[in-house]
């Protein structure tokens, strides 16, 4: 076996494609579409290193492996790479040349960052290699399921903050609001938490336009989105009618339902059909609560959006809030993995 190395040339991508055939885990999916040509950071576009290895048969080099590293404008800290080699030439030492190839062009990454960052499958070839290259795990993410009823829905005051009696229909009207996507409170709070739950990988400052672009605008699929508030309070004491609503403690933004096929796995791994369709939900706190107010208001979110209908949410080790409400009930049987684990691995 003979091997060649050499930069990434528009087509590799189907030669190879052809060689690899379908990818080992989702990550795999989801990194393949980083294989491209290599950039220099200019007119927007990433700076980029992709190289292929060749086998060279008789002359004729056949794509049989590929890795790339890139820069990224959110999380910055660190650089993205990825690696894959055809089945059938693992374990020759062609995953690690490559690496040893891409860290030497991360050495020369304009940002001066050279740090490198992988997402891997626990239990798989992805993860051996990534320790064996001493990349450790950052961050466990999960993909969870809670199925319907299996919080108890809160209980909300029948007194207003004055000690006014509310009838029974309006009973926390003013703690359970719809707030359109584009809303700057639930922007504000949304990016407060997502750099909130990063403390292990920064995105680097989030203007409110990036967050709405990453969570709440109309590609993003966000369709809605709920708050939990605190009980609004009057700036003139008790009997007094609350001129402010209450700030937020918790939101929940959900998504429409992927439509392409190759959204398909999200689907399946949904494992339901029709109406019992897991909805994708982002749920979140207000960042500044303390951590048993947190917990309970995204526990309270919780009850309140997967009443009647499942919801999928990602859940990483960061999110201490929402662990609290989701791991007793992955242990009690009421809620279930929707897919393999996510490691994030770095150096
Ligand atoms: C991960 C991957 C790129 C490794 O490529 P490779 O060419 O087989 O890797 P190497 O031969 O250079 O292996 C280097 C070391 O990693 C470890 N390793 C690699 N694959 C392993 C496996 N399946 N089980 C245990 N250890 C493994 C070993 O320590 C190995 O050294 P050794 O063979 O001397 O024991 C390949 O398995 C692959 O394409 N997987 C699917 C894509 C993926 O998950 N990529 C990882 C994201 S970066």
């Amino acid at each position: 076996m003979a091997i060649e190395y050499r930069e990434w040339h528009d087509g590799d991508d189907l030669a190879l494609l052809e060689i690899w055939g379908d990818p080992d885990t989702a990550q795999a999916r989801q990194f393949r579409g980083a294989l491209a040509p290599s950039s220099n950071g200019r007119n927007g576009t990433p700076w980029r290193r992709c190289v292929v290895a060749e086998d060279v048969i008789d002359g004729v080099g056949i794509p049989v492996a590929a890795g790339v590293v890139y820069e990224a404008s959110l999380h910055p800290e660190r650089l993205w790479t990825y690696i894959e080699v055809a089945k059938d030439h693992r374990r020759t030492g062609i995953g690690a040349s490559l690496l040893t190839m891409l860290r030497r062009e991360a050495a020369h990454a304009p940002s001066g960052i050279t740090r490198l960052r992988a997402k891997v499958e626990p239990g798989t070839a992805g993860a051996a290699f990534a320790e064996a290259a001493g990349l450790a795990p950052i961050q466990r993410s999960r993909l969870v399921i809670v199925e319907p009823g299996a919080l108890r829905l809160p209980v909300f005051p029948d007194k207003d903050h004055g000690g006014r009696p509310i009838d029974g229909e309006n009973a926390g009207a003013d703690i359970v609001m719809d707030l359109a996507t584009g809303s700057v409170e639930l922007t504000d709070v949304v990016g407060r938490y997502y750099t909130a739950i990063h403390g292990w990988d920064s995105p680097g400052v989030l203007s409110v336009g990036q967050v709405q672009k990453l969570f709440l605008d109309e590609l993003t699929g966000a369709h809605g989105a709920i708050v939990l508030r605190a009980q609004p309070e009057s700036a003139f004491g008790a009997g007094v009618a609350p001129g402010r609503k209450g700030r937020i403690r918790a939101f929940a933004v959900s998504y429409a339902a992927p439509a392409g096929p190759d959204d398909a796995p999200h689907t399946e791994a949904a494992g339901s059909t029709g109406t019992d369709t897991p909805t994708d939900v982002f749920v979140g706190h207000e960042p500044a609560l303390a951590a048993d107010d947190a917990a309970e208001a995204v526990r309270d979110m919780l009850a309140l959006i997967a009443y009647q209908h499942p919801v999928m949410l990602e859940l990483d080790d960061s999110m201490t809030a929402l662990r609290a409400a989701v791991e007793p009930l992955l242990a009690g049987g009421k809620a279930r993995l929707a897919g393999a684990e996510t490691l994030v691995v770095s150096d």
